[in-house]
Parts: C-alpha cells; sequence; structure tokens
C-alpha cells in the first residue's frame, strides 16, 4: 500500500469521508490560476456551508504552484505535486487533529517519534500564544526543546487569496539527515523539513484586512506526497524516491546523460512532463495559449524542449510522448480524467512541440545570418536579445551553436537585456509607469517625496531593515513594499504617521545631487534596484533625514506636501508588507 492509500485508510477508520481530488483549476475564484492546496475547493463549507459528504473529510488532492517555477531543478522543488489533507468541518479540533497526526506518523508510517518536533503559533496582537496545542504535544511526550513558537510568517496559513478562511498552525517537522537528531529543534537548520501543516482555521479575513471568528472552529491540513515519500524511503533528494524512479530512468536512457552529472535538465524535464499530463488532462480543458493556465502550459513544454535539446534528446523523435505515457500509466488508477484524455495529452504536447520547432527553425536562420555578419567574434547582447525574445531562443541555445562556431556571447550584456526586459513587463503589469515616474505633474512629485519620508519613518520606527522593494505612485496615492517579519501595527502605523507629518511642518528643502553611479555608489546615499540606473544618477536628500538614489520628480520643500495619511497595511507575503497612504 502506499503513503496515499495508508492515509485515506487510516482517516476512514476515524470516521472521515473519502472525496474526490477536485479540478486543477479553481471554480468561481479568477484570483488563483491553479488549486495550490486541498482545502480550496472546500472553502464554502469552511465558512458554514453543509457538505453533503458530512463533517470529517479526507482526500488527496492534485495541486499546481507556479510562483516557484525558476527553482525547480533542485532536490525539493515540484511544478505538480499532491496534497493529503483531512479536514474536520466545525467538528473534531485542536486535540484530535495533533493526536490522529502523530498517530498516523508514527504508527502507521512507523517514523520515529525522535526524528520530529513542531512549531506552533506564538500569537500576535488579535490572537495568543497557542499553548493549547504546544500542551498537546507535551502529552504526546514533546519536550520544550522540541516545540518552536514562530509567528504569522511561520504558522499562520491563509487566505489563498486576499480574503477568506485562516488560522493559526502547528506544523510537523522532520530532521532529514544521517547525523543524530540534535536534542534542541532550531527552525533555521534545512535539515528540519516540514513535513505536516495542521491549520486551525476559525477566523475569516476581512476585505477591510480585519479578522473575525468563523461560524465553526475548523481544521485543515496537507501533507505533500513527494516529500514524505522520500523520507519514508530515506532518500534526500525527491526525484530519488520510487516516484520518480521510471520517468528518471527513461530520460537518463534515452538521453544518454547520467543522472549525476545532468540532475537539474533531467529534473526539469521529469518534473515538467508530469504537470503538463496533469495540466492538460484536467477537465478544466486547458491549452497552450499566450495567457493565465494556457500559457503556464506553454512554457512548461518548451522548456521540456529546450531541456531536451540540451541532453541531446532527439526532440523529432516521440520521446514526450514515450514520458508522458509513463506519468499516465502511473497515475492513472488515481485520477481516472488522466486515462480518459491520454490522447489529449499527446495531442497538446505534440502540437506544442511542433510550434516551438518552427521558431526554433526561423531562430537558426537569424542566427545563421548573425554570424556571416560578426564584425568581431562576438555575438552582442542585442542580436543574443532578439533571439530570445522573437524566435523563442533559450539562451543556452545560443550559446551552445556560437561555442560550435567558435564564436562567444556577450552573456553579461544578454542578462542585463534580459533583467531590463522583466522589470519593463512586470512593470507594465503592474501599471507602474501609467501616471507615475514618467509623468511630471505636481501631485506625482509630492507622492515621490512623500514615498522617501515614509521611507525614513518607517526605519525610524521598525528599525533599519526596511527599505524599498517595490515603490508605485499615481495621482490617487503612493504604495511602498518593506520587508517585515511582522504585521505592522495600528500603534506603529499612527507612530510612522506623526513623524511624516512632522517633516511635512518643518518645511525641509529637497536637494538633488548628479553624480556618476560609481560614486554614488560609494556614498551613504540608499539605493534599490541599482541595476536599474545607467552610468549616471540622482541622489535626493530630504534635510539630512532621507538620502536616496531616486529618478524623481520631488518637489521643492516638504512644505508643499499637505497632510500624509496612511490608508492600509498589508501583507503581499514571504515577509514583505505593502502600505498604501494618500496626500491630502
Ligand atoms: N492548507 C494548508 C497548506 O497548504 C494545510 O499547507
Amino acid at each position: 500500500m502506499d503513503v496515499k492509500e495508508k492515509y485515506i485508510e487510516f482517516f476512514i477508520k476515524k470516521n472521515h469521508k473519502q472525496i474526490p481530488s477536485s479540478s486543477l483549476i479553481p471554480e468561481n475564484d479568477p484570483t488563483s490560476l491553479f488549486i495550490t492546496a486541498g482545502m480550496q475547493p472546500l472553502v464554502p463549507f469552511l465558512m458554514g456551508e453543509e457538505h453533503p459528504k458530512g463533517n470529517r473529510l479526507v482526500n488527496y488532492q492534485k495541486c499546481v504552484r507556479t510562483n516557484d517555477l525558476d527553482e525547480v531543478g533542485d532536490k525539493t522543488h515540484h511544478t505538480f505535486f499532491e496534497m493529503l489533507g483531512n479536514w474536520s468541518l466545525g467538528d473534531y479540533f485542536k486535540e484530535e487533529s495533533i493526536k490522529y497526526s502523530f498517530e498516523f506518523l508514527t504508527k502507521e508510517l512507523g517514523i520515529s517519534k525522535d526524528k520530529l518536533a513542531v512549531s506552533v503559533f506564538k500569537g500576535n496582537d488579535t490572537v495568543s500564544a497557542d499553548e493549547f496545542s504546544a500542551d498537546v504535544w507535551r502529552s504526546l511526550g514533546f519536550s520544550d526543546d522540541k516545540i518552536a513558537y514562530l509567528g504569522e510568517e511561520d504558522n499562520w496559513w491563509g487566505p489563498v487569496s486576499n480574503t477568506g478562511p485562516c488560522g493559526p498552525d502547528t506544523e510537523i517537522f522532520y530532521y532529514r539527515s544521517d547525523e543524530k537528531t540534535p536534542a534542541h529543534f532550531d527552525p533555521e537548520d534545512d535539515n528540519w523539513v516540514e513535513i505536516w501543516n495542521n491549520v486551525f482555521m476559525e477566523f475569516n479575513k476581512n476585505v477591510d484586512g480585519t479578522y473575525t471568528p468563523l461560524k465553526q472552529q475548523n481544521v485543515d491540513t496537507g501533507m505533500g506526497v513527494e516529500r514524505i515519500t522520500s523520507i519514508l524511503e530515506d532518500v534526500d533528494d525527491n526525484y530519488l524516491s520510487s516516484i520518480w524512479l521510471e520517468l528518471i530512468n527513461k530520460i537518463v536512457e534515452i538521453s544518454g546523460c547520467s543522472y549525476d552529472e545532468f540532475s537539474k535538465e533531467i529534473r526539469i524535464i521529469a518534473d515538467h512532463i508530469r504537470a503538463v499530463v496533469f495540466i492538460a488532462s484536467d477537465p478544466a480543458g486547458i491549452r497552450p495559449s499566450n495567457s493565465d493556465q494556457g500559457y503556464i502550459l506553454r512554457r512548461l513544454i518548451r522548456r521540456i524542449i529546450r531541456y531536451a535539446k540540451k541532453l541531446n534528446i532527439d526532440i523529432d523523435s516521440d520521446f514526450e510522448k514515450v514520458l508522458a505515457n509513463i506519468v499516465i500509466n502511473q497515475y492513472s488508477k488515481y485520477y481516472g480524467e488522466i486515462k480518459s484524455n491520454e490522447k489529449v495529452v499527446y495531442e497538446v504536447l505534440a502540437n506544442e512541440k511542433n510550434k516551438f520547432s518552427k521558431t526554433l527553425e526561423k531562430g537558426l536562420r537569424e542566427f545563421d545570418k548573425i554570424i556571416s555578419n560578426l564584425d568581431n567574434n562576438i555575438i552582442d547582447s542585442e542580436k543574443a536579445f532578439k533571439l530570445y525574445d522573437t524566435y523563442g531562443f533559450p539562451i543556452e541555445l545560443t550559446v551552445e551553436l556560437a561555442n560550435e562556431k567558435e564564436i562567444n556571447v556577450d552573456l553579461e550584456g544578454f542578462k542585463k537585456k534580459f533583467k531590463e526586459h522583466q522589470e519593463k513587463s512586470r512593470q507594465g503589469v503592474s501599471g507602474k509607469f501609467k501616471g507615475g515616474l514618467s509623468s511630471d505633474s505636481l501631485i506625482n512629485a509630492k507622492y515621490h517625496t512623500a514615498t522617501h519620508l515614509l521611507n525614513a519613518a518607517l526605519k525610524e520606527v521598525l528599525g533599519d531593515h526596511v527599505c524599498q522593494r517595490g515603490s508605485n505612485i499615481n495621482e490617487q496615492r503612493l504604495r511602498f513594499d518593506f520587508p517585515n517579519p511582522e504585521k505592522v501595527t495600528k500603534e506603529q502605523l499612527n507612530e510612522v504617521e506623526k513623524i511624516v507629518n512632522e517633516y511635512i511642518n518643518m518645511g525641509l528643502d529637497v536637494t538633488k545631487k548628479t553624480m556618476s553611479k560609481d560614486d554614488a555608489l560609494k556614498t551613504d546615499a540608499e539605493a534599490a534596484f541599482v541595476e536599474r540606473y545607467g552610468d549616471t544618477v540622482d541622489i535626493y536628500s530630504i534635510g539630512d533625514i532621507s538620502k536616496e538614489f531616486c529618478g524623481g520628480p520631488h518637489v521643492k520643500n516638504t512644505s508643499e506636501l499637505g497632510e500624509f495619511k496612511i490608508k492600509k497595511e498589508e501583507s503581499i507575503g514571504s515577509g514583505l508588507r505593502r502600505i498604501k497612504a494618500v496626500l491630502k
């Protein structure tokens, strides 16, 4: 019996009803492209609606997370993964949930308690520390050394988008190493890997950022199949577990490349082919396109082709079908749609491959043209970028082809251009330049100056770790993103607001100094996104409270700003906070 089956059977014995995995595409939720957690389709029931199968549920859910696409290739990241979950919809709560998890891990899976440690929520302004969960863990034999109290960033889960059910959680960690398990649990030590998350969903996050208790106290848990399998099989690389064995072996066989030497490329091909099979076979009918889920599907397939080429796999062969077939056979027992849509998967893969092969062909002709017209032995960044942008040519391919002709590529220049391009599209998406830096209107100048004052005041109140991670201005407001481990309290926000208004009332002069970027970097001026600036930069100083690299425009004196007011403070994930503020 594999871990999925054991899990379902265990919770059925505990009076849970199995529910099927939902489609990968969320229904009625335009805020997320894919299902990223088992609870997502259950939101209405966590909010209090009655579930036809009762109030104890269990399943394995297909999930896709795309925010880490560039990380795939290491030992632990996957685009597609399966999540094991059990839920109590207003039935049992913390004690039973923790005891079930402990029993499943130690009795059913035979994991030694000595390899485990846990974290619980340390509390914040609105919710107190989760002593209840800590006590349950103690009652199961966990010493205080193995129980960490952590804050919102670690032990608060949800909502999935801006609003919805959420709550504190307790997480279970396993010490993945041949060395002796340390007596003390250090959450910073990477050998401690999180294996299971039990969320106590009793709050709803509202549109205005406040939290209200839900109608009922729910439990939502999630455990990744890939990780727990690698732990049970005692491998420190998820891709070396039985889940991946056949697929990896086949890629090694058809490419003739060894896993040791080409693990990154082989993992990418394996991960992406599995994700493509699941996305293309989903009843939602996703097909490659230039937007939303279809774009992810397109990117995944093109990356497969790109890495297959890198491993010298003959891309005109039906290698992609051979690989997809392995995934289909492996999973169709659990997901019927994969088998019934088998043909669709092969078609999607072959069509997209053929399309990309065409641009590849055109790109190859362009490449020949470029090298026959070279003045020196280098393909400059502009040409390399054109191959990338117009012909979908991965830079690695350009380099490989160039090397065969003993020609170099300006890689550094390419990377710079690539970054600029990324920045531009990101700004395009967020509308950054719409009414912002490019407009010289007075209100924009005011908001630029106010942004510098806000940055300075935040440092004063929260500490020197504050810096600009993102900024956006339009004629109605400013928006400022910065790192902070916790929510900024109401009192702190009031203090920040007060300080900014004091600076404004002090009537400080705003002065500009232009100098070379090298010289500017030697000063103590604060610089965000240094790489975006050209060789010459402007440093704006406001009295002696702020000194920053900036493209401007700014007002001449802070007295021109009017009254400063913070409208909103919120998390934008991974330790980043966002403030929106206005000038009145
Ligand atoms: N929803 C929780 C998670 O995804 C269990 O970690």
